[in-house]
């Protein structure tokens, strides 16, 4: 006899085969005039996958996702929704491969972006349900996805796979329906906050890049440097609203699975997360809080660029050659500091300030909540594949742990922390009243 979890499951097996029927029929003969798509033509091969993306294939994760919950060990997902596994493989692959064979590649770096995008993130969902395990497999058996997905990835000088920005800044919305894996509300929630944080991040490094021209002590500079603190307040709010309202569980188990580490040909590719993008290390770099001649800072940018698209990969080397703020009032200093603006340097100072807060609102509070807390409580077993870049959890928190600490400018010898530097320009500032 089946329990309440089995008859649940059932019944969404069973909804879910009646939608099989339905909506992958008229997939076979989609045609251009009944999926118009508003920035460029597509032709009807990627068309129809980019269809079927955006719909069936959102229903099998989420009708999925929506099983494994259920579970009493919810990352159990071996031996449950077989139909499902099979259909999301079976039925990508016949599209895949028609666009293998069809495919009118090269046309703009949109059009194979977004297709690379939806091979992608079929070979995601494949490794999330355990259809492919780059344990298990020394090729993936993806063989078509595999083989667009390098034409893609080779033509867009890009790593072969779905980067956070299919998910974000190059999200493009098709008669209501963005990309996603499911249609769950904190799937929604976190890709709808982060990509916020990413444009206001954009806006921050924006002002910082226009401030080299006008010099440190220009009236202009303080207005840049207060839309930069602006800019930081409010990604500081909307941090606030993603750790109130994101449902713990329901990331953990059905949002973050999806950005696991999978292989494209022989080759395991880290998974893509909220954090490629440059903007954030121009921000860090043009502070000056953090060095581009900083090994182990140096290797993460270097390890970054083939998930970046090439405008952030263009912003970030044009940002190492800048002089950072930071050594610039301290040039000021070192010359007796006559030449410093106060009102410039109180506001750097104040950025430099809330910035520390928004790195450690990200470890503290994000990670903390949403990663660290619910992996501990995993037996051994299931530690496995926690991280989005691969290496085991414990290593990706203690490399998060010394970038928050040098945004903090914390006090530590073993990092080239600004702590000292910070100091120094904070004792030229008058304390409120003195
Ligand atoms: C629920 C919310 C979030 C969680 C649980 C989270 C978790 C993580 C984790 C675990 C990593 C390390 C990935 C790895 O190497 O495996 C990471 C990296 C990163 N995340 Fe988040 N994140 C969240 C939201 C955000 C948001 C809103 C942003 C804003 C853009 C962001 C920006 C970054 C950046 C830039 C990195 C790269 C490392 C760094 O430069 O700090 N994250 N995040």
């Amino acid at each position: 006899m089946l329990g309440s979890a089995g008859a649940f499951r059932e019944a969404l097996l069973q909804e879910n085969r009646r939608l099989t029927v339905a909506s992958v029929t008229p997939l076979r003969g989609a045609t251009r005039s009944k999926y118009p798509h508003p920035r460029y033509a597509m032709n009807r091969h990627s068309e129809a996958f980019d269809q079927w993306i955006r719909g069936r294939f959102v229903e099998l994760n989420t009708t999925l996702e929506e099983v494994y919950f259920q579970e009493e060990d919810r990352q159990a997902i071996e031996g449950v929704g077989g139909d499902e596994k099979r259909a999301l493989h079976d039925e990508g692959r016949e599209l895949i491969a028609e666009v293998l064979q069809h495919a009118d590649l090269h046309r703009s770096f949109d059009d194979d972006f977004d297709l690379l995008g939806n091979v992608g993130l079929y070979m995601g969902a494949c490794e999330r349900h355990g259809i492919t395990q780059i344990g298990r497999d020394a090729r993936s058996p993806l063989v078509e996805a595999s083989a667009l997905a390098m034409q893609l990835g080779a033509s867009l000088d890009m790593a072969p796979r779905f980067v956070a920005s299919h998910f974000g800044t190059h999200n493009r919305v098709v008669n209501g329906h963005g990309r996603r894996f499911t249609s769950l509300r904190d799937d929604d929630l976190f890709f709808d906050y982060n990509t916020r944080s990413v444009f206001l991040y954009k806006r921050a490094a924006e002002s910082l890049f226009r401030i080299r021209p006008l010099g440190l002590s220009h009236e202009f500079t303080l207005e840049l440097l207060t839309s930069v603190r602006d800019t930081l307040e409010k990604i500081l709010a909307l941090n606030k609203v993603l750790f109130r309202d994101l449902d713990v569980d329901r990331f953990f188990y059905s949002v973050r699975p999806y950005f696991k580490p999978y292989r494209v040909g022989s080759q395991v590719y880290r998974g893509g997360n909220g954090g490629d993008t440059a903007a954030v290390h121009v921000v860090d770099l043009i502070l000056g809080l953090c060095r581009a001649n900083h090994g182990f800072y140096a290797s993460m940018m270097h390890e970054k660029l083939p998930f970046l698209v090439p405008e952030d990969r263009a912003q970030l080397r044009a940002c190492m050659r800048h002089e950072s703020l930071f050594d610039g009032f301290m040039k000021q200093v070192n010359e007796g500091g006559s030449r410093i603006s106060l009102p410039n340097l109180k506001m750097f100072l104040e950025i430099c300030d809330l910035y520390g807060r928004v790195a450690a609102q990200h470890h503290d509070e994000l990670v903390n909540r949403f990663i660290e807390r619910p992996s501990s409580a995993l037996p051994q077993v299931r530690m496995e594949h926690l991280t989005t870049s691969g290496p085991p959890l414990s290593a990706v928190l203690n490399a998060l742990e010394r970038l928050r600490d040098l945004r903090l400018a914390a006090d530590r010898k073993d990092i080239p922390s600004r702590r000292q530097d910070l100091d120094r320009l904070k004792a030229l500032v008058p304390k409120p009243g003195g």
